[in-house]
């Protein structure tokens, strides 16, 4: 597909797509990155649910300020929300994310499963990772980017040996290629009905969810954290999304970021 080609194609999309989150999707052919892009629209006063999609991505960032490499066919795409829910609810809208993602993924037969906080894995293997950026006080939160890449038809030869060795795509696992506004169409309204839920306070119930759709819960793991590295069995998710951990000493501790995996299966 060349250039203007997605740009029409998104910008068609979009001129037809009446879901209730999505307000505005500003297609380009590339940018440094989709989150950058929507950070300066959120600081123009940008209205929430403004969408940001790119093809390619130049400077694609992901959690722990890591690369995220962003060959084409992959999906790009970055969400403006201007919340109103208590501050201490706001790491839960990585879940939202997650869940919705997962659930589209799950629309194409696959099975997805999200690993904490918010990797969507199929069959083991990374599909998808989210990033949430946020403009906050100590008393009100200002706007939050999701963030989202999605392994959609990406080439997995053009990602570099140490990421290929943990990724897969849809188009991999399903067995053939996969139309961007199919799953841009179900992904924007499973978004709107978790960020309903969000909307509306029943953070339990998107807990719970989340709960059905991870992969680590009553696993042993190992959690790499910004200062160490702690080992023990996921117990639990907390009411803002943290994971409690219980140590072969049986302390319980609560983690707040990290990247896990799974030690064994037991
Ligand atoms: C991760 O798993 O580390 C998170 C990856 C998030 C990547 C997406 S791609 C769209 C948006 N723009 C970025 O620069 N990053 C996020």
């Amino acid at each position: 597909m060349n250039e203007s080609v997605f740009v029409k194609k998104i910008t068609d999309f979009s001129n037809i797509y009446r879901g209730p989150f999505v307000k505005k999707i500003n297609a380009f052919d590339e940018l440094p990155s989709t989150n950058t892009k929507v950070r300066s629209l959120a600081i123009q006063g940008a209205e929430e649910g403004t969408v940001v999609i790119a093809q390619t991505q130049r400077k694609g960032r992901g959690r722990f300020d890591r690369v995220w490499q962003s060959p084409k066919g992959g999906v790009y795409l970055s969400l403006l929300l201007r919340p109103k829910t208590p501050i201490e609810k706001t790491s839960l809208l990585a879940f939202v994310a997650a869940l919705a993602i997962t659930h589209t993924i799950r629309s194409f037969n696959l099975p997805a499963r999200i690993k904490w906080p918010n990797d969507v894995l199929v069959n083991g293997k990374k599909i998808a990772g989210i990033l949430l950026e946020s403009d906050m006080n100590d008393t009100q939160v200002s706007y939050v980017i999701v963030g989202i890449g999605v392994n959609l038809n990406t080439n997995l030869a053009h990602l570099s040996a140490d990421v290929r060795k943990n990724a897969t795509s849809l188009r991999k696992e399903h067995g053939s290629s996969i139309d961007i506004d199919e799953f841009l169409n179900t992904f924007f309204l499973q978004f709107d009905r978790f960020y309903q839920l969000f909307s509306a306070h029943h953070f339990d119930l998107i807990i719970e969810e989340w709960k059905k759709q991870s992969d680590i819960l009553g696993k042993r793991i190992k959690v790499q954290t910004t200062n160490d590295i702690i080992q023990g069995t996921a117990v639990d998710v907390d009411q803002s999304g943290f994971l409690l951990l219980k140590t072969s000493e049986g302390t319980i501790l609560r983690v707040t970021s990290g990247d896990c995996t799974i030690i064994d299966e037991s």
